[in-house]
């Protein structure tokens, strides 16, 4: 407005230096550059409109990532386990041959890092994924505004200016009075889509989120139940070897517990220890107590 005024004045000191001009032509003149004044205070408006957009989108955007890199130090924690379920039998092997094989033949079991740390980074990456499915609609409507603006509204203006020339500027006035509302009325409606959308989009971010916390949890139980189940059989088979030393050097990973109470020398339909198996592995001693 301050801008307005100086023009004003000078073109006032204009009229006074140049007094031959004609007062309307001055006042057209005037008129004109309010014209355009008010059309260009708008397309600035307009312009923020969709910076604003921009900004919201961006930091919806940022936001969920940063959410999802918040999980990151849970890995460090997760490869911790790995690192010291292997690390636990590394003195036991070196001190006994039975140990180190039984490590051995389980070692398929045993949750490696890589392993671990693939699951991991699967999560992460799958709950990143989605952050373009959630800000899409929000970009399609801050495009369908920023198109609207310089499609409809622009053709418009120009509409104004070249049906109304300098001669009739009231009516261009009325005329460009009358884009901007219409221009108004659709940003407030498209506003009002964003805003939903936007809402939508967080609600759907938190079951993302969700997702995501559930994905990671299910690689930790994974993880400590192959470990649990790791360290189990090596201790079984351990046992199965130290039970078995009479076997001499023979020892197997699979030991069935068998009271001698259920044993009769006399029967020939005794206690099967195969019932409910489907397969032999190999070997299996009986733990007689
Ligand atoms: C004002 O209008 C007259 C005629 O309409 C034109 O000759 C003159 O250049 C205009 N002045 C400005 C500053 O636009
Ligand atoms: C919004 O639309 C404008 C115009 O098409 C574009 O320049 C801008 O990058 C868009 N913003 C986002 C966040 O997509
Ligand atoms: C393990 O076996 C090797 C040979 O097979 C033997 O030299 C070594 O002494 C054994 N170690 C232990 C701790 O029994
Ligand atoms: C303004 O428009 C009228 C009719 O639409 C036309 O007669 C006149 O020549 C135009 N003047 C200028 C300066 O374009
Ligand atoms: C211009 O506006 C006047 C009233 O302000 C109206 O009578 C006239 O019809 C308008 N001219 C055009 C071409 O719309
Ligand atoms: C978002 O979630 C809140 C509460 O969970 C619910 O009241 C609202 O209707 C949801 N909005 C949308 C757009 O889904
Ligand atoms: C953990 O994993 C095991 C084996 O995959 C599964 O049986 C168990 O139900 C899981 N526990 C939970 C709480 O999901
Ligand atoms: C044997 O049983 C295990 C579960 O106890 C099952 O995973 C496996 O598929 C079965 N194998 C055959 C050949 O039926």
């Amino acid at each position: 407005m301050a801008c307005l005024k100086i023009l004003a004045v000078l073109a006032l000191i204009a009229f006074a230096k140049a007094q031959q001009n004609p007062i309307e032509n001055i006042l057209g003149n005037l008129t004109s550059l309010r014209n355009e004044e008010y059309i260009s205070a708008h397309r600035r408006l307009y312009a923020f409109n969709i910076w604003l957009y921009g900004l919201e989108i961006n930091a919806f955007k940022d936001s969920f990532l940063a959410r999802v890199d918040a999980v990151e130090f849970q890995k460090d924690a997760l490869l911790g386990e790995i690192i010291m379920a292997n690390e636990k039998w590394e003195p036991l092997s070196a001190k006994s041959n039975v140990t180190k094989d039984c490590v051995e033949q389980n070692s398929d079991t045993m949750p490696t890092k890589q392993w671990a740390e693939k699951k991991f980074d699967k999560c992460i990456s799958h709950a990143k994924s989605r952050i373009n499915r959630l800000i899409m609609p929000l970009q399609v409507t801050n495009f369908t505004l920023a198109h609207h603006y310089s499609h409809v509204f622009e053709k418009d203006v120009t509409r104004c200016e070249n049906k109304f020339n300098e001669t009739m500027l009231k009516n261009q006035t009325v005329c460009l009075n009358k884009a901007v509302a219409d221009a108004n009325a659709y940003t407030a409606k498209n506003q009002n889509t964003f805003s939903k959308q936007m809402e939508s989009a967080k609600n759907s971010s938190t079951i993302d989120i969700q997702n995501l916390h559930e994905c990671i949890f299910d690689v930790h139980n994974a993880t400590l139940t192959k470990i649990s189940e790791t360290n189990h059989n090596i201790e079984s088979c351990i046992r199965g070897a130290v039970d078995c030393s009479k076997c001499s050097g023979h020892f197997c990973v699979d030991v069935y517990p068998m009271a001698s109470s259920s044993i009769d020398f006399e029967s020939t339909t005794m206690n099967n220890p195969f019932y409910g198996r489907n397969d032999t592995s190999g070997c299996l001693i009986l733990n007689i107590f």
